[in-house]
């Protein structure tokens, strides 16, 4: 039920809205040019109306066309109106002027009249900020007073001589006055007088006038003209003589639709006006103006779009501002400043993910080189290395950045060898120290207690003639050595590849090398805390200095008790030629297995023949077996080097040989140890002269507090060596441990 009522009532509404609209659009025919009432020239507008007074809003609109002359004119009364205006709410009349002439003696020469006007009760007045009275002459006074004489006013102009001569454009005050009229005057009587008449003053200007004129009044034009009979008056008209309503959107009488009610101070009443954006006589009503048609008034530089009582103004695409005001394109600042932002940004947005990916790449790899360094025992060794404080200085855990700039990243140009170990880099560190970095093949987790027992031990060992281990570093998949570079090669190399600019290699050199050699060696069995077993000792493993001293590398098959108690082994490991027959049978490597190697290489060292002979019979193919059955054979100094035999005597090389002999052995308990064989071959050297004793002092091996015991223990009068050398053998004080 509701719902039907509120229907009814909607459509009630709407038919309302219809009906309204079409009234308005019906209304919006009247003020049309063609229906416009004229009278002669003067157009008529409503509220106003002629002849027929239904045409006015009221009679008090209401005037008379008198068609007595061949042009019709519009009059109320006496007066002419000339032009009717609803936006000003004024119209044109003419006025009749007051005037009389002087013959100079007295006598008038021209009546005068004296005008008077009366609206009624019409809501006009005579407007009092357009028009003034106005008197000319010089001997000449114009009164103005409403009908009833309540009340009179007026200005007087009198002059004496030609200097007060009209000034003709404008009123100076000086043969002529003006004064304001009072308000809202609705009628008028004029009154011209002249003092004196012209007796005396005023000759030269024989005539007085009085005229009410509104601003469009010329003196010149009115003086110049034949019909001074009259002059234009501006009369002001309201529709009410009444304030406006207070409620502003109460239909006001009168006024049309879309229109809005004024006062005017001087008409004394209220008046209508269209409403802003709205267009035509308020009083039939206003309609909405189409600004867009209108360009000249209403600017829009943008896309014009009207709305009732107004329009609005977009600019286009691609410009900006207020449409009313004007529309700019973007200037070429903006233009280049919104595409650097735009490319800024299309540039910044691959940086900042860029470097997130490095960020996240670096956090990765620190994390994997942490990772290495747990896995390759890197806080074991750290830990190993903090117990045995003295050492810490000396082994050093390398970055692997370090080594990575060391060797110009692992550079092929830098490779000094590869074995099956790994390849050593040759390398240079920020100090300037030059370095052989040994990458190791990979590491399995079962081996890295070891390697790390391996670097801890070459850490603590401080042996000339030792190849001294700098650092490590665990950072890397594979666990990587640092070493000082020993710049000459190796004994291998020294021995079987010589070269045409290298040094012939003396017996003095090969005495030396054996002697450093089987020191260091002994120093590893037997000196250091911990028996050290090279296991893979042979010329190439043992590299020599700039001054060609011997320095023994490669620990990388090394053991030591502390790992291998039992010397048992799974895997033989060591080189072909220098390996230990009865380790390689039995598994089981002694002390005496790297004496059997020396033993080879001491051979190497005499015969200059590589551990493998090229010979095409199987038997002879070792070298110590070879080197056995010769000795055998007793045919020592067919196999010797040339520059052994050329230089050796031969007692010195029958005793090395001797030595080799022994540490050939193929029952490793028959070998001599190799303190035994260090000592033999020292006391060989010492024997050589003087000037080699000098050199024996470099010797590190030799632990010289038990050698002056020795000294001052026996009384032999030869050196210390030599005692040595002679009670080597079945000597129970040297078969001990020192
Ligand atoms: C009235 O005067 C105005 C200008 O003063 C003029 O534009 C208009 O045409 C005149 N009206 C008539 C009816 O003469
Ligand atoms: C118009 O003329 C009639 C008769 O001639 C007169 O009664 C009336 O007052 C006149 N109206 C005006 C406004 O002059
Ligand atoms: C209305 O008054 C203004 C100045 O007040 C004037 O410029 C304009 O011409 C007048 N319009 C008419 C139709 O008299
Ligand atoms: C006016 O003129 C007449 C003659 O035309 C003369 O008689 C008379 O005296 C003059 N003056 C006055 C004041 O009338
Ligand atoms: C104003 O003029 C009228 C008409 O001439 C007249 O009847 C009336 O008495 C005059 N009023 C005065 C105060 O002179
Ligand atoms: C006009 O009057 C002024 C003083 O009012 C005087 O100085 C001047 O000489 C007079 N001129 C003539 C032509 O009389
Ligand atoms: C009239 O007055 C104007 C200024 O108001 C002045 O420039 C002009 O010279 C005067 N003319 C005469 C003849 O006095
Ligand atoms: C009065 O105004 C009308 C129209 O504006 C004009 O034609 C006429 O000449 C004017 N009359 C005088 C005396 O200025």
């Amino acid at each position: 039920m509701i719902n039907k009522v509120a229907k009814k009532m909607w459509m009630l509404r709407l038919m309302l809205l219809l009906s309204s609209l079409a009234a308005a659009s019906s209304s919006n025919v009247k003020p049309g040019s063609g229906c416009q009432e004229k009278c002669g020239h003067v157009t008529v507008p409503y509220p106003f109306g002629i002849d027929n007074s239904m045409r006015a809003m009221n009679k008090n609109f209401f005037l008379n066309c008198s068609r007595r002359d061949s042009l019709p004119k519009l009059v109320i009364g006496d007066l002419e109106v000339f032009n009717l205006s609803i936006e000003n709410g004024s119209m044109i009349a003419s006025f009749f002027t007051a005037h009389r002439c002087y013959d100079g003696l007295g006598n008038r020469t021209s009546d005068y009249n004296e005008p008077y006007v009366k609206l009624g009760s019409r809501p006009w007045r005579l407007s009092d900020t357009r028009n003034k009275l106005t008197a000319i002459g010089c001997d000449t006074s114009a009164y103005m007073g409403d009908p009833d004489g309540s009340f009179w006013t007026g200005c007087i102009s009198m002059c004496t001589n030609e200097s007060a001569k009209l000034n003709e454009s404008s009123c100076s005050g000086i043969g002529c006055c003006q004064i304001l009229l009072p308000k809202s005057l609705k009628s008028l009587n004029l009154t011209l007088r002249s003092v004196n008449d012209h007796e005396d003053m005023g000759r030269f200007m024989p005539c007085d006038y009085a005229l009410l004129a509104d601003e469009t009044f010329n003196i010149a034009e009115f003086l110049a003209s034949e019909d001074k009979s009259s002059s234009n008056v501006t009369i002001e008209w309201v529709v009410k003589e009444k304030k406006c309503p207070d409620d502003p959107n109460s239909k006001v009488y009168g006024c049309g639709d879309n229109t809005a009610c004024y006062y005017s101070e001087n008409g004394q009443g209220y008046r209508c006006r269209c409403k802003p954006g709205f267009q035509g006589n308020p009083y039939l009503g206003c309609v909405d103006i189409d600004e867009c048609l209108d360009e000249e008034e209403y600017l829009c530089e943008g896309n014009c779009k009207n709305t009732i009582g107004s329009y609005t103004c977009d600019c286009p695409v691609g410009m900006y501002g207020v449409g009313k005001v004007g529309c700019r394109g973007f200037r070429i600042i903006t233009i280049i400043a919104s595409c650097v932002v735009v490319l800024g940004l299309l540039f910044l947005l691959p940086i900042g993910l860029w470097r997130w990916y490095k960020f996240i790449k670096r956090r990765r790899k620190i994390k994997r080189k942490q990772e290495f360094f747990k896995r390759n025992g890197g806080l074991l060794l750290r830990q190993e290395l903090s117990s045995n404080e003295g050492n810490i200085e000396k082994t050093k855990l390398f970055t692997s950045k370090d080594l990575e700039k060391a060797t110009d990243n692992y550079n092929v140009s830098r490779i000094l060898g590869q074995g099956g170990q790994g390849t050593v880099f040759k390398g240079m560190l920020t100090d300037g120290r030059i370095v052989a970095v040994k990458k190791s093949k990979s590491v399995h987790e079962s081996n890295v207690e070891q390697f790390i027992n391996e670097v801890v031990i070459l850490s603590q060992i401080n042996h000339r003639n030792v190849v001294k281990l700098l650092g490590c570093c665990l950072e890397t998949e594979v666990p990587l050595l640092v070493y000082e570079f020993i710049p000459n090669g190796s004994l291998y190399q020294y021995i079987h590849e010589q070269t045409e600019d290298q040094l012939p290699i003396t017996w003095e050199m090969r005495l030396r090398i054996a002697v450093e050699v089987s020191g260091a060696l002994s120093y590893l069995h037997s000196a250091a805390s911990i028996p050290i077993y090279h296991r893979d000792i042979k010329s190439a493993n043992i590299l020599l200095d700039n001054k060609y001293r011997a320095k023994i590398s490669d620990f990388g098959t090394s053991s030591s008790m502390a790992v291998d108690q039992t010397h048992l082994t799974t895997q033989v490991k060591g080189t072909f030629g220098y390996l230990d027959p009865e380790y390689f049978r039995s598994s089981q490597f002694t002390e005496k297995s790297d004496v059997y190697s020396f033993g080879v290489v001491l051979v190497e060292l005499l015969t200059g023949q590589k551990p493998i002979r090229l010979v095409e019979t199987e038997e002879n193919r070792s070298l110590a077996a070879y080197f056995l059955q010769v000795i055998n054979e007793n045919r020592l100094f067919e196999v010797l080097d040339a520059e052994v035999l050329r230089e050796a005597k031969k007692e010195e090389v029958i005793t090395v040989a001797m030595v080799a002999k022994r540490s050939l052995n193929l029952n490793g308990k028959k070998r001599p140890t190799m303190k035994e064989v260090a000592l033999e071959l020292a006391g060989i050297r010492a024997s050589i002269g003087d000037s080699v004793l000098q050199q024996c002092e470099e010797i590190d091996f030799v632990d010289y507090d038990n050698a002056r015991n020795f000294k001052t223990g026996s009384s032999s009068t030869g050196s210390f060596f030599n005692s040595v050398t002679f009670s080597v053998d079945g000597d129970p004080l040297l078969s001990n441990k020192w």
